[in-house]
């Protein structure tokens, strides 16, 4: 069912108290809405963090996981490791994942296959670099990311993925891919999904935005008609910006 959804990443931030401090700061900030929020801390701190929001709204998710059930894989975490400390959803294929630990479009199915077989929900991440853009290649890659990590997916599959759109040259960067090219490209992944499996599923997956979303910037973003609410970095760990990044997705 397509959702308004507002994600927090938080990446490689915040200790076990800092983690702490900011949930109990969101909890008494963040108003129940038709919003779904989600929050992903770092891995140590995702049991802690599970259990400080049990009686919240705010849905605590992984960054990462993953693709094999166990074994010898030094430093990685299962998704049963995820779903037994009460994780149901996880962050599959982020930028900084596919640019900085070698995440191939082939790992990241294996992956996304992993996740939905163990009964997770799958945040799955993609988007274009400045190059891709500058060449205007940017909607053919995208469409090429897509159809690499999920197009074998059943449509049955497709209840429990999100989208996020997020153009590398805007993560960090201060620099927002504007209201209507956020827009263009969300309309774009709609019409590629539509043509893979059909419209009536296109219609019904929520589809994020990702990329230097600001409490100044969100409403606008989130306005548009095919941008169902963001996934935010940096403004994330701030609890006053997060909860104004929530209160925009209307
Ligand atoms: P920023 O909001 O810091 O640009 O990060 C976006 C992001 O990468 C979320 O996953």
């Amino acid at each position: 069912m397509r959702k308004k959804i507002v994600a927090g990443n938080w990446k490689m931030n915040k200790t076990a108290s800092e983690t702490k401090g900011l949930i109990d700061a969101l909890k008494n900030q963040l108003n129940p809405s038709d919003v779904e929020v989600m929050i992903a801390p770092t891995f140590v701190n995702l049991h802690a963090a599970v259990q400080q929001t049990n009686d919240s709204h705010i849905e605590v998710i992984a960054q990462n996981m993953h693709q094999a059930e166990s074994g010898a894989y030094t430093g990685e975490i299962s998704a049963a490791m995820l779903k037994d400390i009460g994780v149901e959803t996880v962050i599959i294929g982020h930028s900084e994942r596919r640019a900085y630990f070698g995440e191939t479009d082939a790992i990241l199915a294996e992956k996304t296959k992993a996740a939905l077989d163990n009964g997770l929900r799958v945040v799955f991440c993609f988007g274009e670099e400045l190059a891709d853009r500058q060449s205007e290649k940017h909607f053919e890659l995208v469409a090429s990311q897509l159809k690499n990590a999920l197009f074998t997916l059943p449509s049955s599959a497709w209840n429990n993925i999100v989208l996020a759109y997020e153009p590398v040259w805007a993560i960090g960067t201060g620099e927002t891919a504007s209201p209507e090219q956020a827009q263009e490209m969300h309309a774009f992944i709609r019409t590629t999904l539509a043509a893979a499996y059909d419209d009536a599923l296109a219609q019904e997956v929520s589809i994020l935005y990702g990329g230097s979303v600001k409490p100044a910037n969100a409403e606008e973003i989130f306005g548009k008609a095919d941008v169902d609410g963001g996934l935010i970095g940096g403004a994330a760990l701030n609890a006053d910006d997060f909860n104004a990044i929530v209160t925009a997705n209307k």
